[in-house]
């Protein structure tokens, strides 16, 4: 077990790298299983959620070869098991990809419930089971295990409208649809630029998939994908992380591999508050130096404002002049993290989904969790900004979502270290819980 322990107060400086986008590579390694051949797959961010679905896939039968540190070849030709019940599995949200992956391949599937971040509350799949169900397949849940199966082998093309707009849900039926027979139409889809990648991922590979970053999106049928090569576009959160830290800190930081069409959402509201941003052809110029104001802010699905910046953005606000409200507009509970702010000096009320920020001159250091990804990546922020020393636990989570997350803060300045938990402290501390 470890722990990141910060010296806060330092200005960030210089440039950082944006890895491949988790969500993305995610959705794009169980989509390997559609394809007949080798995926050489580019730009794959080296963090732990990534890991563990690779292990998925090779206990799957799966070969997958390392070209370099980001590119893997992976050939899904040789995996014959429709059943995907791994322990590993109810620990990231994105196994519920082999569902979709499987039941389009296969006609069935067995799959452990996922798992992954915690809000606080259930984190429902019925509007992929809605689609499966649409497309002709019989869904049910049995001992935390999601069963797909098909009368005849095969997924039918038809009309599915979703009654919320989900990113996974999106992914999940479009990768179940690839061999349908017919046309499958997906109507009020999710829009986020991984999606956009999964599809263009799919299509490289001989997928026709059309309307993917528009409400609706089409899936013609295929008989077969072959293999093929393609890049992860960079990530647009871990972006917008390094964006909200020099925003907080203070300084200038050269953001490089981005998209910066995918960063307007964030970038939009960084100015508000009195960020300066440099756009160039795949890179983001960020500078800080006066103060930052308040702004209010609700988070939506794209191209609004991302709910995984919604801890990041909350964490600066807390040191923004004056009040600024916060309305998380997609998830049921994700403010868990605001109780580790306020043990920093941070003055923050949340009633619901609505978080009202009072800014404050400083934060202090103090002994900290991270409870999910975001969060997590949100204390590192607070820990930066704060005046002393910040110790964060619970740091798997962030190194389930930001590759080299320590290093690449080194190296624009800022006093950061992961350092060891001496098994004495975390005995005692199984003991507190226990
Ligand atoms: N929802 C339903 N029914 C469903 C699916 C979703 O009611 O069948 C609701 C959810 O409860 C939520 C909303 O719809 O209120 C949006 O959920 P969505 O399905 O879009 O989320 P997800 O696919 O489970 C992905 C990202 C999350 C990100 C959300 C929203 C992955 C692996 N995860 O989750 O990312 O917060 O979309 O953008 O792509 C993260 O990276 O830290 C993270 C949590």
């Amino acid at each position: 077990m470890y722990k990141y322990i910060i010296k806060g107060g330092k200005p960030l400086e210089g440039e950082v790298e944006i890895s491949g986008a988790k969500n993305a590579a995610v959705a794009i390694i169980p989509a390997a299983l559609l394809v007949d051949g080798v995926c050489r797959i580019e730009n794959i961010p080296q963090i732990s959620d990534v890991t563990m679905l690779l292990n998925i896939l090779k206990r799957m039968g799966a070969s997958i070869r390392t070209v370099d540190r980001h590119t893997m070849d992976i050939d899904c030709s040789g995996v014959t098991s429709t059943d995907a019940d791994f322990d590993m599995m109810r620990r990231i949200r994105a196994s519920y990809y082999l569902i979709g992956a499987l039941l389009g391949r296969f006609g069935k599937a067995t799959v452990a419930m996922p798992g992954g971040c915690n809000f606080g509350g259930v984190r429902p799949i019925d509007q992929h089971v809605k689609g499966f169900a649409a497309m002709g397949a019989t869904v049910e849940v049995r001992n935390g295990l999601v069963c797909a199966d098909t009368p005849d082998g095969h997924l039918h093309g038809c009309e599915i409208y979703l009654d919320v707009v989900s990113v996974g849900a999106t992914i999940n039926l479009m990768l179940a649809a690839v061999f349908a027979q017919g046309t499958t139409v997906i109507e009020n889809v999710a829009k986020e630029p991984h999606i956009v990648d999964v599809a263009n991922f799919l299509n490289s590979m001989g997928a026709d998939i059309r309307g993917a970053g528009t409400n609706v999106i089409k899936v013609r049928g295929v008989q077969k994908l072959r293999g093929g090569f393609y890049s992860i576009i960079p990530d647009q959160i871990e972006a917008g992380t390094y964006m909200a830290a020099v925003a907080g800190t203070g300084g200038d930081l050269l953001i490089k591999n981005v998209i910066p069409k995918h960063m307007n959402c964030i970038s939009g509201k960084l100015e508000e508050m009195g960020v300066v941003i440099e756009e160039g052809e795949d890179c983001l110029l960020v500078r800080r130096h006066g103060p930052l104001r308040r702004t209010n802010v609700k988070t939506q699905p794209y191209p609004g404002f991302p709910t995984d910046m919604q801890p990041q953005l909350s964490t600066i606000l807390c040191l923004a002049q004056g009040t600024s409200i916060v309305t998380e507009g997609v998830w049921d509970n994700r403010y868990k993290y605001v109780d580790e702010l306020l043990k920093m000096g941070a003055a923050v009320r949340v009633d619901g989904r609505v978080a009202i920020i009072e800014g404050v001159q400083g934060l202090t250091g103090a002994p900290i969790k991270a409870y999910d990804l975001r969060a997590g990546a949100a204390m590192v922020i607070a820990g930066l900004c704060a005046s002393g020393t910040t110790e964060i636990e619970g740091i798997e989570y962030i190194e389930r979502g930001y590759e080299d997350i320590v290093e690449k803060l080194q190296n624009v300045g800022a006093d950061i270290q992961c350092v060891d938990i001496p098994e004495a402290q975390e005995d005692e501390d199984i003991q507190r819980i226990g």
